[in-house]
């Protein structure tokens, strides 16, 4: 029996990755989520860093079809009708931090969230952007939010493919610890060194990360590589859409014994 009490607790522990941090500021976690990935997330951070998390809710929801939710969003942002959310049950007036989570749509944060931001109880906040992507979005959307929300602190945010969901526990400790949201010591983390022409074996690293990825059909053209802090090689890649010239950068990490994943792209 004890032993099993004892393996319940490892288990426990394991999941939850790091403690709370004992002086952490009062902290909320605000999201939009359509199909349940941003949800993850906001539960992961709020329950490693102990903060209250609430939802979200659009009056009139997007009916889930990928088709008419991409029309209605395109729509939305183009006439600047943004969706009409119900009213928050927390009082954003009694925390310090705010973490706004959001997938990210046609490169920034999904309509709903736009709405979010016009809330006058922001102004003075600490506000975390975190998101879930295709492909990427998190530099992107956090600059839009900043631009925006010119009377709170925009702080950096963390950002993760939904493909690469299962990485969130590892991530969210990193990230957490480093923004001083939890207990515990970030692992220092070298800068990338002065990008170079990429070899054959990289150009091969790079095309097995987007394999798969209709959105991107690119060619890598330099790279810097370092240590990621979970072991493994994290690459920055520039690279040229082979059908547009344009030039993109791309994170691909290679964990020990894994294929190359792309974990996001800056276009
Ligand atoms: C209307 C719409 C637009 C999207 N636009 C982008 C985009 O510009 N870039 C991207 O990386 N992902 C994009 N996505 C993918 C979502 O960000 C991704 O699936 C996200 O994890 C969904 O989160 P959710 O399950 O919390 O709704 C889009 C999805 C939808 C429905």
């Amino acid at each position: 029996m004890k032993r099993i009490l004892f393996l319940a607790a490892a288990m426990l522990l394991a999941l939850s990755c790091a403690p709370k941090k004992a002086d952490a500021p009062k902290a909320l976690v605000l999201y939009y989520s359509q199909t349940g990935t941003t949800e993850k997330v906001a539960l992961a951070i709020a329950e490693k860093t102990g903060a209250d998390v609430e939802a979200i809710v659009v009056v009139n929801p997007y009916d889930g079809d990928y088709n008419a939710t991409i029309q209605r969003g395109l729509q939305e942002m183009q006439t600047g009708a943004y969706p009409e959310l119900q009213p928050l049950t927390s009082n954003i007036a009694e925390y310090d931090v705010v973490f706004i989570g959001y997938p990210v749509w046609f490169g920034t944060y999904a309509p709903p969230i736009e709405t979010l931001l016009g809330n006058e109880a922001l102004k003075g906040k600490k506000i975390v952007p975190f998101c879930t992507c295709g492909s990427g979005g998190i530099d992107t959307s956090s600059k839009a939010m900043a631009a925006k929300l010119t009377e709170s602190e925009v702080l950096p945010g963390y950002g993760v493919r939904a493909a690469r969901i299962d990485a969130i526990c590892a991530e969210l400790d990193q990230f957490l610890k480093a923004g001083g949201y939890v207990e515990g010591e970030a692992v220092a983390v070298e800068e990338y060194p002065e990008a170079v022409a990429v070899t054959e074996e990289q150009a091969a690293i790079f095309d097995a990360a987007v394999a798969g990825y209709a959105m991107i059909q690119a060619k890598a053209e330099t790279v810097a590589a370092r240590t990621h802090f979970l072991g493994g090689q994290e690459y920055l890649f520039t690279a040229k859409d082979v059908n547009n010239g344009a030039t993109m950068q791309v994170n691909v990490l290679v964990e020990e014994g894994k294929e190359p994943v792309f974990t996001q792209v800056y276009r």
